[in-house]
């Protein structure tokens, strides 16, 4: 089956395609702007713009929505992630943690998926840290989000995260629902 990620993202779409790849499912991409609603679910905010978007798209496709979920802010910036991301980046999050101890955090990111009969939600999620300084590269959070096991950034370790990521664990499943 041919599958269509629609995502304005090009990273996550890179990740995507090497991710599934190795499960045998290859997709393409398309960029067909989603309006998010407002909710503090991931998978609350994948699968109304997978409803939104099956009005206009008539072939199997899914979509994504990340976040980044950090414990001592009570979540925050959570489903806002991007938008937060842009205006205050990692200089600003590592700033409001400045004299935090606990710095747990976690990644989510929920898949909807429309094979064409049905719909599905596939959760992925990875557990770490927030570093105290920025390290190394990798596109939005990388940079700060240590996972839980090791000493390295996402941002420093990119084998690290291509094994553990969140969307490597709903890439998974998505595979695995796929071929069910
Ligand atoms: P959205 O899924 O398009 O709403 O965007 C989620 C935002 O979370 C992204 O723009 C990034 O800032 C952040 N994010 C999601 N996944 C990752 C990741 O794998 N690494 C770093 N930041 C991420």
């Amino acid at each position: 089956m041919k599958l269509t990620f629609i995502t304005g993202n090009q990273h996550k779409f890179r990740e995507a395609e090497r991710i599934l790849k190795e499960y045998n499912v290859i997709i393409g991409r398309k960029d067909i702007n989603c309006e998010e609603i407002r909710s503090e679910s991931c998978e609350e905010v994948a699968l109304t713009c997978l409803r939104l978007l099956r009005r206009k798209v008539n072939k199997p496709f899914f979509v994504e929505d990340s976040g980044l979920f950090i414990k001592a802010l009570d979540g925050f910036p959570g489903t806002l992630s991007s938008w937060v991301f842009k205006k205050i980046g990692n200089e600003g999050i590592l700033k409001l943690l400045r004299e935090e101890q606990i710095r747990d955090a976690y990644f989510l990111s929920a898949i909807a998926v429309w094979d064409g009969r049905k719909e599905k939600v596939l959760i992925g999620r990875v557990d770490g840290y927030i570093s105290r300084e920025l390290r190394g590269k990798g596109f939005g959070y990388d940079p700060i989000f240590i996972p839980a096991g090791s000493e390295k950034t996402f941002g420093e370790d990119e084998k690290i995260k291509s094994l553990c990521s969140h969307r490597r664990n709903s890439l998974k499943k998505l595979a695995e629902w796929i071929g069910r």
